[in-house]
């Protein structure tokens, strides 16, 4: 239903160009959750914002097509009439998407007036209360005279994907929904996600840098680096750890195994790559890659068969 081709971003800068993403194609079918992957500064909230057309300059847009119900959104016209009502996003940082001042209800009920124009406010009211219980709040109706500082980190997560849900979107983008949370209540809201794909049929980017969530949550995932995508593997794969793409596998190892409850041990070695346009014509993960040999550098892997790699697991 969603599809992105060849899609580039670009930093703008007089002093400091760079390219954010490069050639990213991925899609998304009805009902399905795919997850997103990488290390910090590979893009991944860049891609989620660029599907919405919320990038501003001097990030750049310089390539590439977003088609949607197979409709190609052209222009901002375009963009603001799914924003919000197709599809929906919760934001990484959520602080600027809820108001501390004012109770829950009175932010989930003005959403959901946003989105419909002419419906009673007491409708608009009932209809949030059935929404807090969609998102397994305890109490909703009461809940909505509570302000978010009265709430937990994981209540108010609930809040955010209900206020998400007020426009009943096809799609929603959840970049990292999950990141702040302890363990236990980071599962509840991996559950919750998945409830609402199941029943609604809801499709669902799931943006992590943890792989090991993923493994739990998505049907297919992405794997970035430095704003490409190296490896699309299926749930099945990722379970059972047989990547193909040297960068996947440095991932992993970066991860505790599901239900070890371990902390984060390793870190692959080296940083993101500055990404010029050098990395055009080789790999851009080279410089850090432990089965790097002499083509990588002199020529850039296709992405074929689910990875883009010249020595593959
Ligand atoms: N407004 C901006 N101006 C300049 N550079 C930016 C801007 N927004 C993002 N970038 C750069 O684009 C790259 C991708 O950023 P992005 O936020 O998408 O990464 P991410 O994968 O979401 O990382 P994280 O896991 O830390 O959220 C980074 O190198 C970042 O510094
Ligand atoms: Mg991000």
């Amino acid at each position: 239903m969603l599809s992105i081709n060849n899609l580039s971003v670009e930093l703008k800068s007089p002093d400091n160009p760079f390219i954010i993403l490069r050639n990213v194609s991925l899609g998304l079918k009805r009902g399905e959750i795919l997850g997103i992957a990488g290390e910090s500064g590979s893009g991944k909230t860049i891609l989620a914002k660029t599907i919405l057309n919320l990038i501003r300059k001097p990030v750049v847009k310089t390539a590439g097509s977003i088609i949607l119900d197979g409709q190609e959104l052209k222009n901002e016209k375009d963009f603001a009439a799914i924003r919000g009502s197709k599809v929906s996003m919760i934001f990484q940082n959520p602080t600027g998407s809820i108001n501390p001042v004012f109770t829950v209800g009175a932010q989930i009920t003005e959403a959901i007036l946003a989105h419909n124009t002419g419906m009673k406010k007491k409708e608009a009211w009932e209809k949030a209360v059935s929404l807090l219980a969609e998102v397994e709040i305890p109490h909703p109706a009461e809940r909505m005279n509570s302000y978010p500082h009265q709430l937990s980190g994981g209540m108010n997560q609930r809040v955010m994907i209900a206020m998400a849900l007020s426009c009943d979107p096809e799609v929603l983008i959840a970049d990292e929904p999950t990141t702040a949370l302890d363990v236990t209540v980071q599962q509840q809201i991996l559950l919750l996600i998945k409830k609402l794909n199941r029943e609604k049929n809801l499709s669902v980017i799931f943006i992590t840098h943890d792989l090991g969530l993923l493994a739990r949550i998505a049907d297919e995932s992405c794997i970035m680096y430095a704003g490409e995508i190296m490896e699309r593997l299926s749930a099945d794969n990722l379970k059972n750890e047989s990547m193909r793409h040297p960068y996947t596998r440095a991932l992993k190892d970066c991860i505790p195994s599901i239900g070890d409850k371990r902390q984060y041990l390793n870190t692959i070695k080296g940083t993101i790559t500055f990404n010029g346009s050098s990395f055009n014509s080789k790999c851009v993960f080279a410089d850090r890659c432990e089965r790097k040999t002499e083509r990588c550098v002199r020529e850039k892997p296709e992405f074929k068969d689910g990875f883009s790699c010249f020595n593959p697991f």
